[in-house]
């Protein structure tokens, strides 16, 4: 109930929706996307004319549509075209798909010491190599975690720019900073200049890589030293996102220049709400040029959870985030005039003195506005009746952002909704508490057996969460919806609750009218827990700048903390290898590696053929034999998944190969765990090593009997010589008959699951959504 009506404040994108489903013959914003660029002297602006003018008939509409050249990093180009010429451009040599320009959503520092990070080891000059390039709303350049005293010029490598528009400046730690926007949509809060109005960005670039600041609160609350993951590297900003959302189209523009200025980490807090085929979706086409060119992609897992297969960006190139809870939460308590205290999840800074008269809100409907108690219970803007709301603490029967007990006058308010007083608060623009539907039904009874009920609502306070780590409820969860023998999401890190530096033009609450100002913010979301792994992945890049993505990205995985099974019924589908250990990463002892030729095998079984990967590579020797799709056990993956249609048995064979990064001369041998129904076993089981950069091969052979409805089955494997243990999970569950290989060409869309987006953490001008 609740749920449905939250999808009302997602007007702004229903309206950007709008806006782009026109008629047929509208010429709409597609990327065409050709893969690798051509050897040799190639211009891409004049090819890209060229194949719009034999398209369009004439040299000035092909100027006119074309928005975008992407020639810096890979080939194609975003123009505007009509349905009949989308279809033309989709028969042309060289193109591999026409891809409509959707709108994605954007999906401290306790965190750091909560994951035994609290002060990196490397010198500030390893850190200061290391560049994040990051694809947001923009940032708040002079926010005080960007100060860039202390740090020398950028790194040579560095071949980015600064659009300094506005008063927009860049710095030693802010090194470059553009803007992208393709549909040309503008509204009055947006900066047309790389400035942040929304935070968001400012809040995931701090995270990222903010220096430390001291004294860093919410009006007070958790207040101390807030820093990002690695204080001295450098950030790139990529503002894609905007009060609207962020266009696609401009996501492959960001990409295409990132890779090209020297970028080391890229980091997307933002995602699709349904899976898209690699090729046609662009963060997994972003994010395979820039592997190519040796940079990780780490982004979040989405916030659509806990529902099985809503992970998004799940490319096997990327690292996918999903986001949990740190050992501290936000709780504020409510005392009633009978004495009893209720306590609930809220990030509340207000202090009221004293008691006010207490009202359940279905007491002051509105009726001249339409509204009965059965609306105004729930306490929307606008079904509450002033004067008798006015100095009153109100009682809701839902969670909403404040504004129905604001507008009315009131002091203050106590919503009930189990689902939204379990693992995450948010903040509003009164003293306000989030308890369960019990408590609420005691707090109404209070109020119907009593003559003058009265409450107060006690300033907030940060608890100990003794449950922590654990995965949020909204993050999405696996499985793989494309690849089902590739687990994900790939690893947790914290996303709840997380204070980092905030624009001050953005509205500290959920309520997208505070005029309040701040300059950081608590705030949840896997958005949050991504450039918690993107710092982590620069840390371990400072410390080994030779690393492949790959390698970066099994260090995280293998070292991860192990998680707490028994908080989750959906296990590895929840959080992956386990919790981001960045100190650890550094250190891992052998990794799982691979390249590009790996992930061209991969897409090769997925069904891409010869033709379309050779586009991708600019390789005509690479070769797809297989015409049947394959399983991608063979993939070096990190971690081992086993998807058995039902009422088939048990039966897979992995090979993997770990290289040596530990110690020259070391022996491992391997330990298995898995329920005693499935037999697991690894040969060789002991791998000697006598050099650093020896790779040896293992195989993994599971069986078991058949199964048929089988909740997820999961162990591990792990490879211990005394001073490392490498670690990946192995999971085995069921998928339906038939859904084991999807080809990319014939994959529908899965319906949605009924539930409004997200579990609703990142505010942004009344969008409650994907972060
Ligand atoms: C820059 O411009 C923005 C937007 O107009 C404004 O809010 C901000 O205070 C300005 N900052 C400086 C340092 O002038
Ligand atoms: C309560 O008292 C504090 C301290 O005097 C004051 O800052 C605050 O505004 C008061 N709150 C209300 C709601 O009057
Ligand atoms: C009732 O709602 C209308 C429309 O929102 C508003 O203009 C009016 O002030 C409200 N009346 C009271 C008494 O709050
Ligand atoms: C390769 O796949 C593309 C996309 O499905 C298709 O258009 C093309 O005809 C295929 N080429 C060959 C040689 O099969
Ligand atoms: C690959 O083959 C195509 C078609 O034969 C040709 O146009 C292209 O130049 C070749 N590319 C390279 C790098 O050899
Ligand atoms: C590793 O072992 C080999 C052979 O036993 C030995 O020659 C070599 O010195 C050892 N290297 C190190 C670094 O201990």
């Amino acid at each position: 109930m609740a749920k449905s009506t939250l999808l009302s404040l997602l007007y702004p994108l229903l309206l950007a929706a709008l806006f782009m489903h026109g008629h047929g013959q509208e010429k709409k914003v597609h990327i065409v996307y050709m893969g690798d660029l051509p050897r040799g002297d190639f211009s891409a602006e004049s090819t890209h004319h060229s194949m719009l003018e034999s398209v369009l008939g004439s040299t000035l509409s092909a100027k006119e549509s074309l928005i975008y050249s992407y020639g810096r990093s890979f080939n194609g180009f975003a123009a505007k075209l009509s349905d009949e010429e989308v279809g033309r451009l989709s028969e042309m040599d060289g193109v591999i798909s026409v891809i409509p320009n959707h709108i994605l959503k954007i999906h401290t520092t306790r965190s750091w010491d909560f994951m035994g990070f609290s002060e990196g080891k490397l010198s500030g000059s390893q850190e200061g190599n290391v560049i994040i390039g990051l694809l947001d709303t923009g940032v708040w350049p002079e926010s005080e975690s960007f100060i860039d005293t202390g740090m020398g010029p950028p790194p040579s490598k560095w071949k980015g720019t600064c659009q300094g528009e506005g008063n927009f400046t860049c710095n030693n730690k802010i090194i470059g900073a553009r803007y992208y926007n393709s549909e040309n949509w503008y509204f009055e809060t947006d900066f047309k200049s790389p400035r942040d109005s929304e935070g968001h960005g400012t809040h995931t670039a701090s995270t990222a890589a903010g220096r430390k600041v001291q004294g860093a609160s919410y009006f007070g609350l958790a207040e101390g030293v807030a820093r990002g993951g690695v204080p001295y590297a450098r950030i790139a900003v990529y503002k894609v996102c905007w009060s609207f959302g962020c266009a696609t189209a401009d996501i492959l523009a960001a990409f295409d220049d990132a890779i090209a200025d020297g970028v080391d980490i890229v980091s997307v807090s933002l995602g699709a709400p349904w899976p898209f085929p690699y090729m046609e979706d662009p963060i997994a086409i972003g994010s395979f040029h820039a592997m190519r060119y040796g940079i990780l992609t780490s982004n979040s897992a989405g916030n659509s959870g806990p529902y099985p297969y809503s992970v998004s960006n799940f490319a096997p190139w990327t690292l996918t985030v999903a986001a949990s809870t740190i050992d501290r939460k936000f709780v504020a308590s409510v005392v009633l005039g009978n004495g009893k205290v209720f306590t609930g999840l809220s990030i509340n800074n207000f202090m009221l003195n004293g008691t006010y008269p207490l009202l359940w809100g279905g007491d002051a409907a509105n009726y001249s506005a339409g509204a009965d108690p059965d609306i105004a219970k729930y306490c929307f803007p606008g079904a509450l009746n002033s004067y008798i709301v006015q100095g009153k603490i109100v009682f809701c029967e839902t969670v909403w952002d404040g504004s129905g007990i604001l507008l009315a006058n009131g002091v203050g308010t106590i919503m009930a909704d189990s689902e939204y007083s379990k693992d995450f608060a948010f903040s509003y623009p009164i003293p306000a508490t989030v308890i369960t539907t019990e408590d609420g039904q005691q707090i109404l009874d209070y109020i119907r057996s009593t003559q003058n009920p009265i409450a107060t609502i006690l300033v907030g306070e940060t608890w100990k969460d003794i449950m922590a780590p654990s995965v949020v409820s909204f993050s999405s969860r696996g499985p793989n919806p494309i690849s089902p023998d590739i687990l994900k999401p790939d690893l947790t890190a914290p996303g709840v609750d997380i204070l980092a530096s905030w624009s001050p033009v953005s509205p500290p609450s959920i309520y997208w009218r505070d005029t309040r100002s701040v300059y950081f913010n608590i705030i949840s979301g896997t958005s949050m827990s991504c450039p918690h792994a993107s710092g982590a992945a620069a840390y371990v890049k400072a410390a080994h700048p030779d690393w492949s993505p790959a390698a970066i990205k099994s260090a995280l995985m293998t070292t991860a903390y192990i998680m707490d099974s028994r908080k989750h019924p959906d296990l590895e589908f929840a959080y992956g290898s386990g919790h981001i250990n960045p100190l650890g990463a550094t250190d891992p002892g052998l990794v799982y590696d691979a390249s590009e030729a790996d992930y061209i095998n991969f897409l090769c079984k997925q069904g891409y053929n010869t033709t379309t990967l050779r586009l991708i590579t600019g390789d005509n020797s690479s070769v797809c034999s297989s015409t049947v799709p394959g399983r991608a056990w063979d993939l070096n993956y990190p971690t081992f998944a086993l998807a058995i249609e039902d009422g088939q048995p048990i039966q897979g064979v992995f090979t993997r190969t770990v290289t040596n990064v530990g110690k020259p001369n070391s022996t491992y041998s391997v330990g298995v765990y898995m329920p005693s129904s499935v037999s697991v076993t690894v040969e060789p089981s002991v791998l000697s090593f006598s050099a650093i950069g020896e790779t040896k091969t293992f195989t993994v052979k599971v069986y078991g009997p058949k199964i048929a409805q089988q909740p997820v089955m999961s162990g591990a494997i792990w490879w211990n010589d005394g001073t490392y243990v490498v670690r990946s999970p192995l999971v085995v569950y069921n998928i339906l008959p038939g859904a084991t290989y999807s080809s990319p060409y014939s994959l529908t869309k899965p319906q949605k699951t009924p539930k409004f987006e997200g579990s609703s953490v990142y505010h942004k001008n009344g969008i409650l959504g994907h972060d």
